[in-house]
This record gives structure tokens, sequence and C-alpha cells, in this order.
């Protein structure tokens, strides 16, 4: 890379040269910029509440401005509400501001006019978890959520409605009112207009809605009013459609989502799209009253069935995507930012659409078992950023004067509040690996500097940097950084500042000394400072760690400013949590794996927080504190030089104790009797529906769809009666059902084959000419389609189209020549098992009859083993009970893996204490390692597990099952209950 000096090229021109980037942004806010220089409020809000108002640049609270840093979490997706709090605790770590919920209709409406909101479905409790954690919620209950969820959240029961879904028409309007009153009763006394505060900022309106029915919006709208809800409505445009922005149906603040990487994880290192300036243009011409919201902004993706598994989502959406793409957006005057997903959790029973298996761990910040990522530090250092640099919440764009503009995209942006400006890099070609060295021309009060001065400024590959000039902090004025600042804070007798770059960058920290004569730097030798014209400057290299470096009168009434300048992975471990909201004041401690909170009392500050290892910290204490608690223990701290404080956390390895489930006693049953021509079905449901309002089309009557009976989770059994003849040669069947779904046919107890899905002949069978023959088909299902095309694809059928005996003329085989019968779930829609709900069973014969609940009677059962020794044929069942024991104060999360080299392909059905916890299927993966949520898995005690094998070859021997930790952590994790398990005597 050849570096030349002086040479500047406008941004434009750069563009020109890579088409994916837009021109050059509008300069349409400047001209408003004037008119609030005259004092024009320009705040508005949605004439029911004050509290929550905005500006064209940010939402403000309580006429505040505020970055909303949110993330998304689906209370659905963690069936343990007290690991809510847990989670949202991580939040709050993390300096996320905000929580975005999704309300999932189908999970608490396994019927019409039958709603479930008590245990794991109680969404008062993640309301109280958020407010806890001092998050603020954006409520987003649809009626329609997509979310890679059944149905894209809407009821398995909708699937019987005559009407479109998601459009305007009686039928309709009439069901999602029903949801939308029962989830209001929960979204209307948690709004922060209520007397005593409440944590819902903002409500949505549907979901990337593109079907066009203004009037269907509108009603939806005025159901929340009429209803109660007063915080301003939102809406989440599928992308940048203009769609809702103005006139009926439109919300108070409009936004869009975006997922610019994609979502093939198959090639992490790719990127679908390179990072966008199209979004200022955009909002400048679409909303320019309302500030810039990106309500979904890829935080990671999901993974299909047979796909590369989340390690490789992690990778592709990794902290590298994170500084770019999120930069990118405050760049572009992004203010409002909502990570999809920011926790994922599980896609536990049925939850899941067949684009997705049991885990949704999504490669967020946070894993599936709540386990930090790089990605979740390098978030935090921008989140507080954002929240510790107010003049950035509410800027201009300008164009700055940069070199090296062919490899290097500065956007500017200028306070209107300040005269502070920001320069926000990365390169031209977002993928670059490349490293590029540049200038940037700032424009300060103090004058015009090409900066860096005196040393290099890089983008070395993959990053990306938020440049802050003539800034007023504490007590102090900074000319410009070439490092990023993480955050600063008035401890007292000094201020602090703490900024970084990867290690062995160059960086130049200029600070505005004026005519003091007092002023002195004490710091080692890899640092070089020079004062002149009342400036000074301080040139390093980040270092691995943090260098110190203390100016004694430095700012105004000669405060000192204590500089730390870290190094990335150790500027990842600084934590700033809040100890007094109000003051806006921060404690910081570098080194620990977690540290949920910090409280003051009196001279001392308690952390709480997790380690993984014996931890030496580094704490920044404001005056007057002197000691320090972790997890309520005193901590010894040496005061070293300049009140850096030094300890070390202990880590103190737990006696962790779980069952070895490879020599576990297993008990073990056969589980498909339905395939024996003599099995009794005479309970069963009979399909004799002669029409559906599936959007599939039947080409055989009766109608053969497992939803039309009232099944609409899981396995699903067909049998099939007809009396042969000798015309009969055989039969056809044709199924359809979602990715991944398999089904298995028997011919009067006979395998016949297992099949994706599709059409299959079956010929030169052993039938019976002269009486009964029976067809047993047993359908594995993966969850219904969504909706995402506002087309009433969720209604697609599971079940077969066609089935016609073979040899017969079609007169003949119109008349239903096969008696069927249907079974799936225990009382299909009146569930059985209404604590664990809708999703979590489906009619394998050991679910109807529960096989998979704690206190089934198994002692009659064969003893076996797992690993198998013997290939089995039809489903096989296994029970064990194992022990967990995770001393207090340790987090330990568990997993069940399935270690497997079987051949022939099978599906398995995992249960814990009765919860369906997994999915697995051993020729497409790639889950093999299941998560067993605390609360769920009883961490001081007994548990039962039930494995259902379900092969689709004739027979399947099932390898090894195995009990893991992800981690152990020393934590303070919230204590976590037992969610209610009714056991298989609760059910008689
Ligand atoms: C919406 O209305 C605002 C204010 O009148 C206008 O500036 C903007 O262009 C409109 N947007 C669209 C997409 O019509
Ligand atoms: C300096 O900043 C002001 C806005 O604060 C802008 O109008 C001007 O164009 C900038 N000048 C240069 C050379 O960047």
């Amino acid at each position: 890379m050849v570096f030349v000096k002086g040479v500047l090229t406008s941004i434009s021109l750069a563009i020109a040269a890579v088409a994916s980037v837009a021109a050059r942004p509008a300069q349409l806010k400047f001209e408003k910029r004037q008119e609030d220089q005259q004092g024009i409020d320009d705040t508005s809000d949605n004439g029911l509440t004050e509290r929550v108002t905005w500006d064209s640049y940010t939402l403000k609270l309580d006429g505040e401005r505020v970055f909303l840093f949110s993330g998304e979490f689906h209370y659905f997706r963690l069936p343990s509400p007290d690991l809510w709090t847990d989670i949202l605790q991580k939040f709050r770590a993390l300096d996320y501001n905000g929580v975005s919920f999704y309300f999932n209709w189908g999970y608490h409406s396994p019927k019409k006019g039958v709603y479930n909101f008590d245990g794991v479905r109680d969404v008062q409790k993640a309301f109280d978890a958020a407010e806890e954690a001092d998050l603020y919620v954006i409520s987003r209950a649809g009626p329609y959520i997509n979310a890679e969820t059944d149905c894209g959240g809407f009821p398995s029961w909708l699937m019987d409605m005559r009407s479109p879904a998601r459009y305007s028409n009686e039928e309709y309007n009439a069901n999602r009112k029903e949801w939308l009153t029962e989830i209001n009763k929960f979204l209307v006394p948690n709004q922060i207009t209520n007397k005593k505060g409440g944590p819902i900022i903002l409500n949505q309106l549907e979901n990337e809605y593109t079907g066009h029915d203004a009037e269907y919006m509108e009603a939806i709208k005025q159901k929340f009013l009429a209803d109660g809800i007063e915080v301003p409505s939102i809406f989440n445009d599928k992308g940048m459609n203009n769609y809702f922005v103005n006139g009926t149906g439109a919300p108070d603040i409009y936004g869009f989502d975006k997922y610019p990487a994609g979502f093939d994880c198959s090639n992490p290192k790719k990127w679908a799209t390179n990072a966008s300036t199209e979004y200022m243009d955009y909002y400048a011409i679409t909303n320019p009253e309302q500030p810039s919201a990106l309500w979904e902004f890829q935080g990671g993706a999901f993974d299909p069935w047979n796909g590369p598994g989340y390690s490789a989502c992690r990778q592709m959406v990794n902290e590298q995507y994170a500084k770019i793409y999120y930069k990118s957006n405050y760049g572009q005057g992004v203010r409002i930012q909502n990570h999809y997903m920011t926790y994922g959790g599980i896609s536990w029973g049925g939850l899941a659409t067949p684009s997705v298996y049991t885990s949704y761990d999504y490669g967020a910040p946070i894993s599936e078992p709540g386990l930090m990522t790089t990605k979740a530090y390098e978030v935090k250092l921008q989140a507080t950023f954002l929240h510790t640099v107010k003049p950035f919440l509410a800027t201009e764009y300008f164009e700055p004067k940069i070199d090296n503009s062919d490899n290097i995209l500065v956007l500017g942006r200028a306070s209107i509040e300040a005269p502070t400006k920001f320069y926000v890099a990365h390169h031209l070609n977002t993928p670059s690996d490349n490293l590029d060295e540049f200038h940037v021309t700032v424009n300060t009060t103090d004058g015009f500097f090409n900066i860096p001065k005196s040393s290099k400024l890089v983008l070395n590959g993959r990053d990306a940097k938020v440049l802050v000039a003539d800034y007023d902090f504490e007590s102090q004025h900074l000319v410009y950084s070439t490092s990023e600042i993480f955050t600063h804070q008035d401890v007292g007798s000094y201020d602090v500042i703490v900024v970084y770059a990867y290690e062995k960058e160059e960086g130049e920290f200029v600070i505005k000394t004026g005519g003091k004569r007092n002023v002195k730097v004490e710091t080692n030798d890899s640092v070089t400072s020079e004062f002149s014209d009342g400036v000074l400057q301080l040139t390093y290299t980040h270092p691995n760690g943090t260098t110190p470096v203390y100016i004694s009168g430095a700012g105004k009434k000669n405060k000192d400013l204590l500089v730390l300048i870290s190094g990335y992975e150790t500027a990842l471990l600084w934590w700033a949590p809040v100890i007094d909201k109000k003051k806006d004041t921060r404690v910081l401690i570098n080194g620990p794996y977690l540290v949920r909170s910090a409280y003051v009392s009196r001279s001392s500050v308690a952390f709480t927080g997790d380690i993984d290892q014996t931890t030496d910290i580094q704490v920044i204490l404001p005056r007057a504190i002197t000691s320090i608690t972790w997890n309520g223990k005193k901590v010894k701290l040496h005061k070293g030089d300049h009140s850096i404080w030094t300890g070390t956390l202990k880590f103190t390895e737990p006696e962790v104790k779980y069952t070895d489930l490879t020599k576990a006693k297993w008990k073990y049953s056969p589980g498909s009797p339905e395939t024996d021509s003599d099995f009794d079905d005479s309970e069963w449901t009979t399909a004799d529906r002669l029409t559906t309002n599936s959007v599939t089309t039947s080409d055989t009557l009766p109608i053969l769809y497992a939803d039309d009976y009232g099944y609409h989770t899981g396995s699903i059994w067909f049998r099939g009666t007809f009396n042969g003849s000798s015309e009969i040669t055989g039969f056809n069947l044709t199924c359809i059902s979602g990715a991944a779904s398999a089904w298995m046919v028997w011919l009067n107890g006979e395998y016949l084959g297992g099949f994706d899905v599709g059409s299959q002949e079956f010929r030169n069978l052993d039938i019976n000419i002269k009486g009964k023959n029976v067809i047993s088909a047993l359908l594995w299902t993966t969850g219904h389609e969504e909706d995402g095309g506002s087309n009433d694809a969720y209604k697609t059928a599971r079940g077969f189209t066609s089935a016609k005996l073979l040899g017969l003329n079609d007169d003949q085989n119109q008349t239903a020549s096969i008696d069927w019968k249907i079974q799936g779930n225990l009382g299909g829609e009146d569930l059985a098992d209404p604590v664990r709900g809708a999703y979590n069973e489906g009619g394998l014969y050991g679910e109807r009859y529960g096989w998979h609940l704690p206190g089934f009677p198994d002692s009659k059962w064969e003893d076996a083993s797992i690993p198998e020794e013997k290939s089995r044929t039809g489903v096989s069942w296994y029970r064990t009970t194992f022990d967990v024991d995770i001393p207090e104060g340790y987090d330990v999360p568990m997993s069940l893996r399935y270690v497997d080299e079987t051949k022939t392909r099978y599906r398995s059905l995992l249960f814990l204490n009765g919860w369906q916890l997994g999915r697995y299927a051993n020729d497409l993966g790639p889950q093999t390692q299941f998560y067993l949520p605390r609360g769920i898995l009883n961490t001081s005690g007994l548990n039962t597990l039930a494995v259902a094998v379900i092969p689709i070859d004739e027979a399947a021997q099932i390898g090894k099952l195995i009990l893991e930790p992800y981690k152990v952590l020393q934590s303070a994790i919230p204590s976590v209950d037992s969610v209610e398990s009714p056991s298989y005597q609760d059910r008689q």
C-alpha cells in the first residue's frame, strides 16, 4: 500500500469506484439544523404521553436524549423464568439499555378461546426481569411475528380459518382481536406511562408486513389504542420499502430491519452485502422528522437443518462484523438499534418452523447456554461509548477530508449540541483484509489538524473506528484521539478515560492544557508526550494490557486526568457498571469474565459477576471508596500508582457431580404398536373431511392433513384400512411436510420404507386379497411454515395430498377405498399437558401414554443400555434417571450430547423431566449438543430422561448420550427455581 500524504480525495470520488456504496448522502438535515439553532423545538409526541418523545435525531425519555441500544430476547425460547433474570442481567452488563420482546400467540393459545399465561408462559415475569435489569422494553405482540417460529407465531388452530390472515376480514379480525385483548392485559400495565412506571417504552404494530392492507394495520393500531397502549407505536419494515411511513396504518415511529451478512454460515468469511451508506439518504427522505431506527439489525444468523452449525454463524457474524456494520450504522445517524438476536435460546418442543432446528443459538452475542462471547464484549465497548459520549446522540452528517479514500470510507458526524466531531472509518470494500493507513482532517475549535500528526492511523483488516475530536468530557478537553473511547468518568480527585485499539497499533491522544504551567505527565517509556501551543500530545503503541498515563493539572481547575490505554483484548474485559443512574456515574473494573452489577454502600463497592478462572483485576474507584466486595466477599486490594487498585479474584474449582450416562441403567420399550395390523385404532379420529382450509390442494379424498383434525405438533400416525382384491397391486402416497421431515410406512406390520417428503409407490406387496389390509404411516413433522409473504403459507398442510390404491381405475379410487384414521398428540387442541403446552408433545405412542414424564412406572420395561447393543426396528423408548449436583455460587450450564456413528437414518426426541428439549436427526445434524436449562434441569438432585428413537430406515441403534457442561463459572447467577413439571401420576 503506497501512502500518499496530502492527497485528499472526496468521498464521492471514492464511491464511484465501488458501486455497492450509495451516492453521497443528501444534505437535507443540515437545513433543519439551522432551524434548531434558531430555537425551534421540533420534538414530537404521539399526543398520549410526553414521557416518550422524539425528534429527528433520537428518542427522548422524560425529555432526555437516549441511544436506544436494545437486543432481542424471546422468553418463549427459554422455558425457565428465573433464567430470564439471568439473561437480562447480562444484557445490562453489556450495557444494553433495552430489550425487545416478541410475544408468540401460538405459545399461549392451544385452541380458539383458550389462553395460558402461567408458569413458563408468565410474561409478567419477563417484564419484571427487564425492569429489575433496568432495561426498557420494546413490545412486539404481532399478531404475526415470523421469528423462525411455527406458523410464524400464529396458533395452529388458525390454520383452519377460511379467510386470509394478515388482512382485514371479519374472521381474522375476530381472531386477532382475541389475542390482542389477552396480551394487552399484560402490555398495558407495564408501560412507562403508568403511575408506578413500567419498562415498555415502544409498542410494535404487526411485523415486517408486506401485505399492503392499510386498513388492517390501522385496525391493529386502533386496537392497541382502544385497549390502553399509550407509548408510541413503531413499525418494522422488512427492508427499505417505504411501507407504512405515513398515512393510514402508519406508526408513530417508522424503521426497518437489515441483515447485511446474510444467512449462509457455510461460508463464514463471506458477508452477503457491504456496509451501506444508503440508510442515511433513505431516512432523510422517508421519515426525516423521526430518529433513524433499525428495529432489527443482524446480531447473528439462524442455521438450517443440515447447516454448518452455530459456531460457523458466530464466526460469520463475529466481533469484526459488529465493529464494522454497527459503527457504520452510527456513522449514518442510526440512534435506535435492536440486535436480532442478542440471546437466541432454544426452539424447544415444536416451537420451530422447519427452517431451523432445536438450538436457536443464532451465533448471538450471548450464546444459548448464556455464555459471553467476544462479540458480546465488543458490543459492550460500543454500548458504553454510546451511553457515555453524549454529543454523539444528536449529530448531522458532514463530509470530512481524508486521504486514502480509495480504500477507506470515513463518515463525519457533527454534534448539534457541542462542537464535537466524530469520524467513523471502515474499509470502503467492507470485507477487506488489507492493512491501510489514512489521515483525516479534523475540524475543531482549536483549528484544523491532519491526523495523526506523527504516528500511524490504520485499519488493519476487518476493523472500524469511531474517532472523536473537540470533545469536552468531565473537566477535560479532548482535541482528538486516534484511539477509540470506551468510557470516561470523574472519580473525584481526577478524571479517567479508557481508550483502546488493536495491540501494536500506534495512537495519538491530544488534550488541551491551555496556559497551565504545572501540567506533568507520568507514564512509562512506551508513551511520549509533547507540549505545544497549549496542547499536550501523547504518542504511544497500544500494549498487551493497559498503559496508564497520569496527567497532573490537565483540566479545568487543574483537575488531573488518568488515561488508560488498552490493547483490544484487554479492552474487551473493561466493565463500567452504572452505580448511580441519576448522576450517570460508573465504576471501572478490568478483568472479570462478567460483571453483572455494582452498588456503592458507604466506602465500599459491591460487585457481582462471574469468573471462569482466577482473575487479576484492576479497579478505578471513586474517591472515598476504599474497598470492594465480589459476590459478597471482601477482595484484598493493593493501591498502586494513581489510585489504580489491583487485586485477585480467586477461582475455586467446584465439586460438580453428574451421572455418567454411558454407565447408567436404562429401561427400554418398543413404541410403535400402531404398525400391527390388529392394533385397535377405534378411538382415533376418523379422517372424514372432504374440504380443507389449507392452501395445499388434495388430489384424493378424504383430506389427510393432520391439522384439519386438530393434531398440530410432532409425530402423526395415519392408519388406512382397505379390503384387498386381486386387482389391487399396491398403493401410492404423496407426503407433504416441512424441511427435515420424514415418513415411514408399514403394510400389515411389514416395514416398506422411510422417506423424505414427496411421492412413493409401493408395488409387489404381500396384500391380503381376501380381507383387510392396514397401511400404517408415521409422519415426523418439523413444524409449520411461516407467513412472511402474507399469503397464508402457514396453512401449508402436513400429511398426505394423495393416497391411491394401484390397479384400480380412477372411479374406483374416488370412492373412499381406504378408510383412514389419524392420531396426533393426546387430546389434540384440548391439551393433556397445559403446563408444558401445545408444542411439547406429539403423537408417538409413548408421548400419548406419558412415557416421557417423570414418575412413569417403567420397572416392567426391559433393561437396556445406551450405547444400544441391538439394532431395533420401529420406535424405541429409553428411560433413565440421573443426578446433577452443582454447588451454590456456580453456574455450570449442562448439555446432553449425542455421539453417534449409526449409519442408518433415525430421528430422536429428548425429554428432560417431561420437557421436549431436543429433536435430533443423525443423518442431517448439525446439532448434536442440546442445552438443558437450569429450572427444567434439577441441579441439586434427580432428573428423568426419556429418549425416543425413531428409525427412518428399518432399524437403528443409538450411540452414546453424554451429559456435559459447557463451562464452569463461579457465578452470581440469581437463584433458579424448579419449573413446575407435572408427573405421570398428575396426569392420571
Ligand atoms: C412522510 O411524511 C414526511 C413529512 O411530511 C415526508 O417528509 C416524507 O417524505 C414522507 N415519506 C414518505 C415515504 O412518503
Ligand atoms: C467544519 O465543520 C463544519 C460544521 O461544524 C462544516 O460546516 C465545515 O464544512 C467543516 N469544514 C471542514 C473543512 O471540514
